[in-house]
């Protein structure tokens, strides 16, 4: 049987190569084999705060660079998330189902609440959310980077539990993590994931920077003492993080990489890695700029919207019953 596929990307900021490398790549490639939703999550990108305005342009830009990336919305459906209500009414079913304490557990809401002075009930509550999200397209594979697995056993979980309480009503999804790119690392500090919203702009490669700001962000890229080009992730964390993006958009092993570079050093490395990544994204930008002129982004997001509302719908309507709701 069609496996079903869904994900989701935040239109928190422009795309960094580790979405992309990440997610995004991965989406392309499993809608020719699988039954794909892909959603702009905007509902999650305001659990901090957002610029409405910049909210606007980065939900319509986010899907353009979907279907830049080749995401073909015959083939997969391509929505936003606040267009179909569901996911906010499956979302607060789900947060009267999610423990307190699971919560407090997730890292990345450690993370992220750490960085901030006021810290939303709604970041606290993000996982019931994804959630929703997940299982109310009776989803089996989340194709995600590394960063998002804690949170997918936890919907497991929560689907179980439902399951178990109310009766089978939630298929119980599998997380589908690259095995290479799944955590994609800063170009200036390779202990943290690389991030859009991080401070510092010379910590990632966002998918729509220019050639020249590409060069140069991978020219400054830190690297590791040593020179040799090899992929050892505890001592050269930096360079194997380098190899990694090489590697993905270049489409060639890591160890055919390392032969290449033996006895090179950095320089040469990173100078060839600036062009495999600007023939990478470059294609993309131009259908971008492109998608964008022509305006028909709303038209496909309103058909992707209405095409998954029907199947959340179905399943709302029976977690409902299950709950006891008068219908
Ligand atoms: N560095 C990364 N390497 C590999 N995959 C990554 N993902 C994010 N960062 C990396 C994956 O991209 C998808 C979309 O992520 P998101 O926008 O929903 O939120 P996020 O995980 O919080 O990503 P960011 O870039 O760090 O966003 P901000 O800064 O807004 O919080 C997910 O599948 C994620 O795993």
């Amino acid at each position: 049987m069609t496996k079903r596929v869904f994900s989701g990307i935040q239109p928190s900021g422009t795309l960094t190569i580790g979405n992309y490398l990440g997610a995004m790549k991965n989406f392309v490639k499993l809608q020719g084999e699988a039954d794909c939703l892909f959603c702009v999550v905007d509902l999650h990108a305001i659990t901090v705060p957002q610029d409405p305005a910049a909210l606007r342009e980065n939900t319509i830009n986010l899907a353009a660079l979907y279907l830049a990336a080749g995401i073909n919305p015959q083939q997969a459906t391509l929505f936003v998330q606040s267009h179909v209500p569901a996911h906010a009414e499956l979302g607060w079913i789900l947060q009267c189902v999610v423990h307190y304490g699971e919560l407090g557990r997730m890292t990345q809401f450690k993370d992220k609440s750490a960085q901030r002075d006021v810290v939303t009930a709604g970041l606290f509550t993000y996982p019931a959310l994804m959630a929703a999200d997940i299982l109310l397209y009776q989803t089996d594979l989340v194709p995600v980077g590394e960063d998002q697995k804690q949170h997918l056993e936890l919907t497991r979980d929560l689907a179980e539990r439902f399951n178990q309480r109310y009766g089978e009503t939630f298929v119980i999804p599998d997380v589908y993590i690259p095995k290479i790119g799944g955590r994609i690392m800063s170009l200036e500090d390779p202990t943290k994931k690389m991030s859009k919203s991080d401070a510092s702009a010379g910590a990632y490669i966002s998918m729509l920077d220019t050639p020249d700001v590409i060069r140069k962000k991978i020219s400054r890229a830190v690297t590791d003492s040593g020179r040799e080009v090899r992929f050892d992730k505890e001592n050269k964390a930096a360079v194997s993080n380098l190899l990694t993006i090489y590697s993905l958009c270049a489409n060639v092993s890591i160890a055919e990489l390392e032969a290449r570079y033996e006895g090179k050093g950095y320089g040469q490395f990173k100078k060839d890695l600036a062009e495999v990544v600007v023939s990478e994204l470059e294609p993309i930008q131009a259908r971008y700029r492109e998608l964008l002129a022509t305006g028909e982004i709303l038209d496909v997001l309103r058909d992707g919207a209405e095409r998954a509302a029907a199947r959340a719908e179905a399943t709302l309507k029976t977690v409902k019953e299950r709950l006891g709701f008068v219908l």
